[in-house]
């Protein structure tokens, strides 16, 4: 691969409603953002990775108001939990933004007098769906019969005084983006769901403010309305990254590289969003990706296969009790391998624990455990020296494994960057699988007896050391505290910069002192999972 020298990455993740705490779907969609941050730093790019909270929503203030606290204190203690969440599960993010931050503030007033001066807002009237006790529009699928879905009682139709954001004077702009960018939207079969569903359909302009919600943004010289959340919340893009307060930053920065969202909320990232900043004449995000859901199955009779996972639903998991109880490597690995990040996939603690069994315990840990106990074991702790020939001369098993190798580095990066993270998994894993087999095959413990074989002993080992070296790499993005032990029983630093380098085979420096540890996924006991292997 080649290595671009520190070019920039700025990569987002959406920002969240702290009306309620993260859980495993959230997990999953970090986790996503997180592994292509770490990959992209490992890959030689200064990264920016910005998450944050959402707090400006209607829902927020009912909570509050339900708990008898302000929405203010609602939203810090939140904003906590969701940076606490995020540390245990290894989130390398730079920035925490709140909407609730001035900074964020008056970045969003800047961005509104910009678009209102160029004449894309403009004051109108809102009619919808209200419920009066519960302060609430509702839309017409939402109110089913015409009742609250909420407390059930008759909805009225209300109309307000309120500002919208011409929208449809971008349908052709628009049209022209999904055109001639075809890799704006990603994964392109939902480039075609935007196309088909929402501009062929014409784009109506959107109500961007209201008078009937107090918890917001106080709309710019009109404070009698608050800035609708979507018009608030995308803007943590921009200000995040120091639009209006930071102009040295905000150039380094904008446009987004990848904004990275759950399918639910495509329309807002890929129609208001880029029309929004066409308006303000600012630049393009260079692309969004549409990850899916995860989902659980539900204990429903009726229910008809596995629904995803929401607070709403009352089905949610928390990564906390997780990894209580498997470990932080365990959620990530598994989230990563067992759901397709583009599509939706069923969250299971029994699939947890059977791959924890399977792939981690046996697969990796048992691999990195025998490597580094044969080193101790047969040549005092020390890695031996390794081939010195070319490739080519070397015997079948050794080119086999080099050779899986090699293809890890061909394939890995392209899945990488697809954001294909369970077929890099499944890459990476086949040099996981010819470690383990290379081992078998050349039984070290038989050549350990013969004082003739001691060169072939030390090759064998030494080829063994370099494969975990390299897994330590490849896997660093996935699971990085698994690897920093096992590139800390290898006595080897952090990578350096030249990716390009650390990759490739060879890395491992004969003569160094290995320190072997405890096993890195103790094997759990589990009613009908197999033993380990050797
Ligand atoms: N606040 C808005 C986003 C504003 S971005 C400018 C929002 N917040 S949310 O808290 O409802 O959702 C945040 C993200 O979590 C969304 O991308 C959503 O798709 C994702 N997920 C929520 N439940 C999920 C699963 N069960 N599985 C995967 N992702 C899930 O929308």
């Amino acid at each position: 691969m080649t290595r671009v020298s520190r070019e920039k990455y700025y990569v987002t993740t959406p920002i969240y409603y702290p009306n309620a705490e993260p859980h495993v779907g959230s997990a999953f969609e970090v986790v996503g953002i997180d592994v292509l941050a770490r990959w992209k730093r490992l890959a030689g790019y200064d990264v920016f990775f910005l998450t944050g909270t959402d707090e400006h929503a209607e829902k927020v203030s009912k909570v509050a108001k339900e708990a008898g606290v302000t929405p203010e204190h609602l939203v810090e203690e939140m904003a906590g939990k969701f940076q606490q969440v995020w540390r245990v599960l290894g989130i390398s993010y730079d920035r925490f933004i709140r909407t609730e931050e001035e900074v964020h503030k008056r970045g969003v007033a800047r961005f509104w007098r910009n678009v209102r001066d160029k004449g894309d807002i403009y004051l109108g009237t809102y009619e919808g769906l209200y419920c009066m006790p519960c302060e609430s529009y509702w839309t017409a699928t939402q109110a089913k019969a015409g009742v609250c879905p909420e407390c059930g009682r008759t909805l009225q139709t209300l109309r307000e005084p309120a500002y919208f954001f011409a929208l449809s004077r971008y349908q052709e702009p628009l049209e022209r983006l999904f055109r001639e960018n075809p890799d704006f939207l990603l994964p392109d079969f939902r480039r075609h769901e935007m196309e088909e569903n929402f501009l062929r359909a014409g784009l109506e302009d959107v109500c961007i403010s209201r008078t009937t919600i107090h918890w917001g943004i106080a709309v710019p010289d009109d404070p009698k309305h608050v800035v609708y959340v979507w018009f608030d919340a995308l803007l943590n893009y921009l200000t995040g990254v120091g639009y209006g307060t930071d102009e040295e930053s905000f150039g380094k920065w904008w446009p987004a590289d990848l904004h990275v969202v759950g399918k639910d909320i495509v329309r807002f990232h890929t129609l208001l969003w880029p029309a929004m900043l066409m308006s303000a004449g600012l630049p393009l995000p260079k692309r969004v990706f549409a990850h899916g859901f995860v989902q659980v199955l539900s204990d429903d009779e009726g229910a008809e296969g596995p629904v995803k996972m929401s607070k709403s639903l009352g089905n949610i998991v928390r990564p906390g009790d997780i990894i209580d109880k498997y470990g932080v490597d365990a959620l990530r690995y598994f989230l990563m391998k067992e759901i397709t990040y583009a599509g939706d996939g069923a969250y299971s603690e029994r699939n947890l624990a059977v791959r924890y069994n399977n792939d981690l315990a046996n697969d990796l840990g048992n691999l990195v455990l025998r490597t580094l106990s044969m080193i101790e074991r047969y040549v005092g702790g020390r890695i031996p020296a390794g081939h010195a020939g070319a490739v080519v001369d070397w015997p079948d098993a050794d080119k086999v494994l080099h050779a899986v190798a090699e293809e890890v580095a061909e394939t890995v990066p392209a899945l990488m960057e697809e954001l294909n993270f369970s077929g890099a998994l499944e890459a990476i894993w086949s040099l996981v699988r010819a470690a383990n087999r290379y081992v078998e095959e050349n039984r070290p413990w038989g050549l350990a007896k013969d004082p003739a074989e001691r060169t072939r002993l030390g090759v064998v080992l030494y080829n063994l050391a370099e494969s975990c070296r390299l897994l330590s790499i490849w896997l660093s993005p996935f699971i990085p505290s698994t690897t920093g032990k096992i590139r800390s029983q290898l006595a080897l630093g952090e990578p350096g910069a030249d990716f390009a380098r650390e990759a490739s085979w060879g890395g491992t420096k004969s003569g160094t002192m290995i320190r072997k540890g405890e096993p890195l996924f103790p094997r759990l006991d589990l009613p009908g999972c197999p033993p380990a292997g050797r």
